[in-house]
């Protein structure tokens, strides 16, 4: 089954062909980032219109790049949540208007659950699993039961995990996003050199305002003796406090669940500490998307999709948008 796949839900246009949930004809994206980089974040209304301008003629580029022809796609996939409500509304306009033209079927995919699918296209993993969604806009911790199918179990209180990277680097003035220099600033300085704290909050939950704040405003106070406060050893040492938390929580999670795999996904999953501590563990297996399908793409939406439309699970012309991650997705019996 060939399915077309478009996924505007934040900052960044992508569209996929992808055969049977694996195969990947082809995938291609345009980053809005220099849009958006002079304003150290993305503006929604600019996003959307960005998606607009660029959204018809990838699609064209990518079907000519696997070299297949629109008709040939048997059903046309799109993500409709949670995103940027303008944003979703561009991807799901041209889906609706792709699936009426083309006689053929619509699935809507769910951002979060796509996330977690993009380790499958690389790995046949085993349900149950524990999924860490980690990206600008989401540190979330969940339980997946099937394709499309999680609970939620933590998330962060106040800013996600990248937020907090993108933060710091405009403090910097390192530019937009932050989590990729600051990673390899990282890999240069000493995680030792400040003491930034942990945040101590309930269970599966995070908290990174606090992390940040500290990295903003008190590096001299938490200064250890015989350090100095470089970029590198502030990059290094905000990266251990950051992702050491993620680490602990996911394989705490996974202890108390009984579930003994997990998987990662979102921007931050291509962070090369994550990746480390996730490869290098003996706690749980991990299974790590590649890095191409780390951060926001359509491969990861049409292949999930494949699996959405074994079930029978086809959206129709009323399909709308939503911002907001659900509690819980639909479970079937
Ligand atoms: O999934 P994504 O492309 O978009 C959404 O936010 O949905 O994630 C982008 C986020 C940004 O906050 C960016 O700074 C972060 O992922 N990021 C990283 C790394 N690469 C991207 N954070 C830490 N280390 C990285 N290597
Ligand atoms: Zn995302």
């Amino acid at each position: 089954m060939r399915i077309l796949g478009i996924e505007t839900s934040c900052d960044d246009t992508a569209v996929a062909i992808v055969e049977d949930g694996a195969v990947v004809l082809n995938h291609a994206l345009i980053s809005q980032i220099d849009v958006h980089k002079e304003y150290n974040g993305v503006v929604p209304e600019l996003a959307a219109r960005k998606h607009l301008e660029a959204l018809l003629p990838l699609i064209d580029c990518v079907i000519e790049g696997a070299n297949v022809t629109l008709s040939s796609v048997d059903a046309i996939a799109v993500t409709n949540r949670p995103g940027l409500v303008g944003s979703l509304l561009v991807g799901v306009s041209a889906a609706k208007g792709l699936a009426y033209a083309l006689n053929k079927p619509l699935i809507a995919v769910d951002h979060i659950a796509a996330h977690s699918y993009a380790a499958h296209l690389t790995h046949e993993i085993a349900f149950p699993y524990i999924a860490l969604i980690v990206s600008g806009g989401h540190t979330l911790l969940m339980r997946v039961t099937d394709h499309g199918e999680y609970a939620p179990l933590g998330t962060t209180l106040d800013d996600a995990v990248g937020e907090a990277y993108d933060k710091l680097s405009k403090y910097m003035g390192l530019g937009y996003p932050g989590g990729p220099v600051i990673d390899l600033l990282a890999q240069k300085g000493n995680p030792n050199a400040i003491r930034y704290p942990k945040a101590k909050i309930d269970r599966y939950n995070f908290s990174y305002s606090g992390l940040k704040t500290a990295a903003i405003y008190q590096t001299e106070r938490l200064l250890n003796e015989g350090h100095e406060a470089t970029r590198e050893n502030i990059a290094a040492s905000f990266q251990k406090a950051a992702i050491d938390t993620l680490y602990e929580k996911t394989i705490l999670c996974a202890k108390e669940e009984g579930v003994p795999r997990v998987v990662l996904g979102g921007g931050v999953a291509a962070n090369s500490y994550l990746r480390k501590r996730f490869t290098e563990t003996e706690d749980v297996t991990a299974y790590l998307p590649d890095r191409q399908y780390t951060s926001d793409n359509a491969a990861m939406a049409a292949g999930l999709a494949y699996h959405r439309a074994k079930k029978g699970d086809y959206a129709d012309m009323r399909l709308d948008v939503a911002s907001r991650v659900v509690e819980r997705t639909a479970l079937r019996s």
